[in-house]
């Protein structure tokens, strides 16, 4: 499989630390989609924090027990539009209280009155910082930036309004600002896992980018035995399962802005998500 890359992409590329200036002007390998059983045995990489984090340990998502919140049933029957709204109007966790505005999500327009987006990429992060926060939309501050940048080396774009294949939807595991960016609690994530559950089915995208450890620990938390206590630099590399839809692990970006020689790592991720995601349907 090949990547077309123009001189935009290869400038993106670059800011990521992946050099391009020893390819011909002509075609990039895309890694076709590797299976697990193909896929090298990966060092252990050191394991992103949110920048902010004090929490030496991770939570785990598992410990938690669910509180008398939102009833998951309702929120699994909702339409995108009623979602949105029961994410705005959401008072399950004392995230409500400090947030200026919900985050729900941004990315390709509503297929239709009352669809969903259609688009063929989703990226999950982790939960909105303070410019998401006042903006309500995902991945607007640096980190946003960069990973916009990534995006578009890929030749998709949170503003694409065309065909599915070109279109990203960007959302957050929480949909409200932990105070002072602090982690993710385990009943906060919670109580919103069953908006991002509802999100992920009503989008139905072809590959979902899950970005940092509480996006991976969400989504794999039922299809790998102690997701939490595995180094995300051990879980990359290979493509997971969720709910019917691959699953590609990579660093968060806020975490890649501090680690620049990770970019290369993220790439290679993005790859693998590129060859997955363009494979022809099974
Ligand atoms: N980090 C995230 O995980 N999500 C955002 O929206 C912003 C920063």
């Amino acid at each position: 499989m090949t990547l077309l890359l123009d001189n935009r992409q290869r400038a993106m590329l670059a800011e990521m630390g992946v050099r391009t200036d020893f390819l011909p002007a002509t075609p990039l390998d895309v890694p076709a989609a590797v299976e697990p059983a193909e896929v090298a045995p990966m060092k252990v990489q050191k394991v992103e924090t949110r920048p902010e984090a004090a929490t030496p340990q991770a939570p785990s998502i598992a410990l938690a027990q669910p509180l008398a919140g939102l009833a998951s049933t309702a929120v699994s029957e909702l339409g995108w539009e009623a979602l949105e709204q029961s994410v705005r109007a959401c008072q399950a966790c004392g995230l409500c209280k400090t947030r200026k505005n919900t985050v729900f999500g941004v990315g390709a327009p509503a297929a239709g009155p009352g669809l969903a987006p259609h688009a063929d990429w989703l990226i999950v992060g982790e939960a909105p910082g303070e410019n998401e926060d006042l903006q309500g939309e995902p991945f607007v501050g640096q980190a946003g930036r960069l990973l916009d940048n990534m995006l578009k080396a890929m030749g998709l774009s949170r503003r694409a309004q065309g065909a599915p294949q070109d279109s990203v939807y960007i959302l957050n595991v929480l949909k409200c600002r932990p105070p002072g960016n602090r982690n993710p609690q385990p009943e906060e994530l919670l109580q919103c896992a069953p908006f991002l559950e509802r999100q992920v089915a009503l989008l139905q995208p072809k590959i979902i980018v899950a970005m940092g450890r509480f996006a991976v620990q969400s989504l794999l938390k039922d299809s790998v035995p102690q997701v939490e206590s595995i180094p995300l630099g051990k879980l990359r590399g290979q493509i997971y399962n969720y709910r019917g839809i691959p699953v590609v692990v990579t660093y968060h970006p806020a975490y890649l802005l501090r680690s620049l020689a990770e970019k290369a790592k993220a790439w290679a991720d993005l790859c693998l998500a590129l060859g997955r995601a363009r494979r022809p349907q099974d």
